[in-house]
């Protein structure tokens, strides 16, 4: 690991005064371990990059992610696939249409984390503390609704920083290089935005979002980092529960028809997190439904009912309703009782079904239900982003089981 000496300060730039202001950043000259690494990297408010060097070219200064993808097509492709590149959708636009400033900035910090996204995002939103001049040249237009870009988790001061360079790597020359830490092979990069501290919101004692805990606690640790599940072969994809290949492969699935006696069963689902280095799912957001069905000889179906694998929670978010997550390595049994017909030949049939945005889903319908009070621009935005929460969902498996050949008899 090595620093550039003498790097430049940021300098104060006149968008978001007031952010850089809080921002000093000094240079010691040995690395800084991980964690000063990154209590620095993500010292918020991020401060403006300020003036780019002045050997940079137009290319090399911008802060657009189709800039950086003119040399670094691969991760491009990939950053623009993921919900990295959507963090600042409908899904957030709508609440933005609420919210003051302050309000706002606390939500762009993960959203929207480059102080120009959010003087752009201000200038847009008509907020008191937008600067009074167009952007400057490196910073694109459209750069406030990019969401998680390149940037802002690569460049501080227009320096580049990034993981230690590949065994065999030609050093290269553009944007000055980059300072290597590992902090970015380290899962506590991904923490500050997905991890609350101590004292974050919580309900029911369990912070919203407690993904690296349930990781550090797990047996995936520390082996296993966020970023080789999320990032194999330091991809950009960052796939997760959206995606049905990377859900499939946290858990292991079996179904067991168990005679109770009688003309009665219970068809068990066992459910194992194998994959996930954290709780499946690891937010309060997703859900995984569970529906049980009786297949009869005649093909006729009976719905048994369902269960839920997740955290349920009231969408004012002060009640704990149900907390089915499974955690990392252990299992969870989900059963319902059921009379046989007097036919045999029946089976079981096991349907899993995802739902990767159902917190959102109910909380959105509700403010839905009240649009009158909302500004037309807000409606709109909800209306997309109950339609995308809607879209994303999706059949994982569908397993079958026959009841045991020869059902005790009951005495
Ligand atoms: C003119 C071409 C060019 C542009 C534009 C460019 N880069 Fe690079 N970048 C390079 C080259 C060449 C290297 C060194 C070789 C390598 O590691 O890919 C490099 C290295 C890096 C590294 C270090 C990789 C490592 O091994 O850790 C990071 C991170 C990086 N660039 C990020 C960015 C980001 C973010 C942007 C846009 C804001 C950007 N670059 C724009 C050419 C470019
Ligand atoms: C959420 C933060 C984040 C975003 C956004 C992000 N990266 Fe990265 N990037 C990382 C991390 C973390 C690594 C190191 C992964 C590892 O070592 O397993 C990395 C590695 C890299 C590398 C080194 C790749 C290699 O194969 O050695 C380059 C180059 C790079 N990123 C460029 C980009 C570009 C270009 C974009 C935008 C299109 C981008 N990154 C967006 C976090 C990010
Ligand atoms: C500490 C980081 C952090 C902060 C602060 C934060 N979020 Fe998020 N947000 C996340 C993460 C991580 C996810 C992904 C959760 C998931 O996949 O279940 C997310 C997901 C979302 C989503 C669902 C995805 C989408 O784009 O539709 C919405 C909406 C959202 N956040 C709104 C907000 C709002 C509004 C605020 C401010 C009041 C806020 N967030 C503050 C980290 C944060
Ligand atoms: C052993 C592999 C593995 C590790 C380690 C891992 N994950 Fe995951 N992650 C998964 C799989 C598989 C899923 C999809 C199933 C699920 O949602 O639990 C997932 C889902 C997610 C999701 C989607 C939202 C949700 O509610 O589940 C987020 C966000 C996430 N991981 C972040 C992280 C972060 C941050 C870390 C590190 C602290 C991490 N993951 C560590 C495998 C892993
Ligand atoms: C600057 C804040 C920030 C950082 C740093 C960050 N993320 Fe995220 N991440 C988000 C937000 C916000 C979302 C929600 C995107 C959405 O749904 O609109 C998200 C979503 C995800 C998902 C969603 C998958 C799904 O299907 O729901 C995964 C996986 C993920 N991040 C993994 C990581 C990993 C691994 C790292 C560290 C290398 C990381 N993130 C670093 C803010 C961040």
């Amino acid at each position: 690991m090595r620093r550039r000496p003498g790097a430049r300060r940021a300098a104060l730039s006149l968008l978001l005064a007031a952010a850089a202001l809080s921002a000093g950043c000094s240079e010691r000259a040995a690395a800084p371990s991980v964690e000063a690494f990154l209590e620095r990297h993500w010292a918020e408010p991020l401060p403006p990059q300020g003036p780019p060097p002045a050997g940079f070219s137009a290319l090399e200064a911008s802060l657009s992610p189709k800039s950086c993808g003119q040399c670094h097509a691969q991760q491009y492709e990939a950053w623009r696939t993921s919900l990295h590149s959507r963090t600042v959708g409908p899904g957030l636009l709508w609440q933005l249409a609420l919210m003051d400033q302050a309000q706002a900035n606390r939500c762009f910090r993960c959203h929207a984390p480059l102080a120009e996204q959010k003087a752009l995002l201000a200038i847009e939103h008509g907020w008191q503390v937008a600067p009074p001049l167009p952007p400057p040249g490196y910073v694109d237009p459209g750069l406030g609704h990019e969401g998680l870009v390149c940037a802002a988790c690569h460049v501080r001061g227009h320096r580049r920083f990034g993981p230690p360079a590949r065994p065999g790597a030609e050093p290269g020359t553009a944007h000055g290089g980059f300072t290597a830490s590992k902090a970015f092979e380290d899962s506590r990069f991904c923490a500050h935005c997905h991890q609350f501290p101590p004292d974050g919101p919580s309900v029911a004692g369990k912070l919203f979002e407690d993904t690296w805990n349930q990781w550090s606690a797990s047996p995936m640790a520390p082996e296993r980092t966020c970023q080789s599940c999320h990032m194999p072969g330091r991809q950009h994809s960052w796939r997760g529960i959206h995606d049905p290949e990377t859900t499939r492969s946290a858990l292991d699935l079996g179904l067991e028809v168990v005679a109770l006696g009688g003309d009665r069963y219970e068809a068990r689902a066992r459910v194992r997190n194998v994959g996930a280095g954290h709780h499946f799912p690891t937010y309060m957001v997703p859900k995984v439904e569970l529906d049980f069905v009786r297949r009869d000889a005649d093909g006729s179906t009976r719905t048994l009912g369902r269960q839920v694998i997740g955290w349920t929670v009231d969408t004012q978010l002060t009640r704990e309703l149900a907390d089915t997550r499974i955690p990392a390595g252990e299992s969870r049994d989900f059963a319902v009782r059921f009379p046989a017909p007097r036919a045999a030949g029946w089976k079981v049939e096991l349907l899993v079904r995802v739902k990767p945005g159902e917190h959102y889903e109910r909380m959105f319908r509700e403010h839905l239900a009240r649009d009158a009070q909302l500004p037309s621009q807000a409606v709109s935005h909800l209306r997309q982003a109950l339609a995308d929460v809607l879209s994303a969902e999706y059949d994982l498996a569908r397993v079958v089981a026959a009841p045991p050949a020869a059902a005790p008899i009951a005495n």
